[in-house]
């Protein structure tokens, strides 16, 4: 990383332009964080910087020239950089109106002081600390804190930010900030859904999403997200999660597990999900509706028939809190294994033996999936005298 500064450093006094780290690596270096995102501004042509940068290195870049900023992406780090600018909000919750500007537009348009603190690179001293609005003494007495009382009104994903930073931190909403926040919080009405659902996804990535969540509703701003309010047994819930791998979209199906369908299309319509998340989490609710009958199923091939087509991340959800400890078994094996399995036989295979197109050889297709799920064809000629013998039968019968 700090290779990474120095060289863009040197290219920035090459074009003779000022250059700076800003944000969360400044924020995560100082409270002794590690960090792989590397935030930088260029008070002129960040894009030139850029180019220049990556020639010397095998990193994805990815330009947008319209906006001046331009991002490496490497294995273990991305590397962002931008042209100063400031920013104007034309209504509530809508996007900034940009014009270029210098470093210190760039860290007044920032969310709270903690991010808004940058190192010098270029000119030097290297390292040395801009703190224009106070952020390391915030930074020390742990607390979040806007830049200016119109913050959360210009834009109200910040109160989603503010808790975010204030759980994963272990700070405290400073005491204003705390009060414009509740003043505020109706404001998260202006924001579009896809900005609020990229919102609540990044909460879902933290280490304890749970925590923002319960903090959220205590400063009256999960309604706005959510259509129902949470149940004690949510922490129990991400907590198996936590210990298979948790994604996004399997705490979203962990969410919605007790939830009634006509909630869930609600919360699904108001972020608009894309339609696999959204089905993920409606398939949570169908297979949980499924788990007695699966408690009565004994052929493998009867699972399958339950499950065959959910969502896995439901499905795994399911196996994580649902039903007995014989069902969740069911579930597993399905995840682990049945999903996977395919019989040996095309339909042309059964073309070739006398079947005509159209939907007998589909059924046979099943049945014969069902008898290899049950192990009754495990192998590819097996598969093919059953074929014969139900053949054979059809044509008696
Ligand atoms: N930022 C902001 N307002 C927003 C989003 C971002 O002011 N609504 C600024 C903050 O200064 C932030 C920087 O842009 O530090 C980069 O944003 P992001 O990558 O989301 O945050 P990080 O601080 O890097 O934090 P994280 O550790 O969550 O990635």
């Amino acid at each position: 990383m700090l290779s990474l500064v120095e060289a863009s450093g040197e290219i920035a006094r090459d074009l003779g332009v000022k250059l700076h780290v800003v944000g969360g690596a400044v924020r995560d270096l100082l409270l002794g964080r590690p960090t792989l995102d590397l935030d930088l501004v260029v008070e002129g042509n960040a894009v030139e910087v850029v180019r220049r940068l990556a020639a010397g290195l095998d990193a994805r870049l990815v330009v947008h020239s319209r906006f001046g900023t331009a991002k490496l992406y490497s294995e273990g780090w991305v590397l962002d950089v931008v042209t100063a600018r400031r920013e104007e909000y034309p209504r509530p919750g809508a996007l900034p109106v940009v014009q270029p500007g210098n470093l210190t537009d760039d860290l007044f348009r920032r969310d709270f002081t903690i991010n808004a603190l940058a190192f010098k690179v270029e000119p030097g001293p290297l390292g040395e600390l801009v703190d224009p609005h106070g952020g390391l003494k915030d930074l020390e007495a742990r607390l979040i804190r806007v830049l200016h009382p119109g913050s959360f009104v210009d834009d109200a994903t910040r109160i989603l930010r503010a808790v975010r930073y204030e759980q994963r931190l272990e700070f405290c909403l400073e005491e204003r900030t705390a009060e414009l926040m509740r003043r505020d919080v109706a404001m998260l009405d202006t924001i579009s859904a896809d900005r609020l659902r990229r919102e609540l996804e990044l909460i879902l990535r933290e280490p304890y999403p749970e925590k923002v969540l319960w903090r959220l509703e205590d400063v009256g701003a999960l309604s706005r997200l959510l259509t129902w309010g949470l149940d004690e047994g949510l922490e129990a819930r991400f907590g198996l999660a936590r210990q298979v791998g948790p994604s996004p979209t399997l705490y979203l199906c962990l969410l919605a597990y007790l939830q009634e369908p006509t909630w869930l299309e609600r919360f699904i319509a108001r972020l608009r999900f894309p339609a696999k998340t959204a089905q993920a989490m409606r398939d949570t609710l169908e297979v949980k509706k499924k788990l007695p009958l699966l408690a009565r199923a004994e052929r493998t091939s009867g699972i399958y028939r339950l499950l065959g087509g959910h969502s896995p991340t439901a499905i795994l959800a399911n196996a994580l809190v649902g039903g007995s400890s014989q069902v969740q078994e069911k579930l597993r094996l399905y995840l682990d294994k049945l999903r996977y399995v395919k019989v040996s036989l095309k339909g042309s295979d059964l073309m070739e033996m006398g079947l005509a197109p159209g939907p007998r050889l589909g059924g046979l297709l099943d049945r014969l999936l069902a008898a290899k799920l049950d192990g009754e064809a495990p192998t590819r000629d097996d598969e093919a005298g059953l074929v014969r013998e139900w053949l054979a039968e059809l044509e008696t019968s």
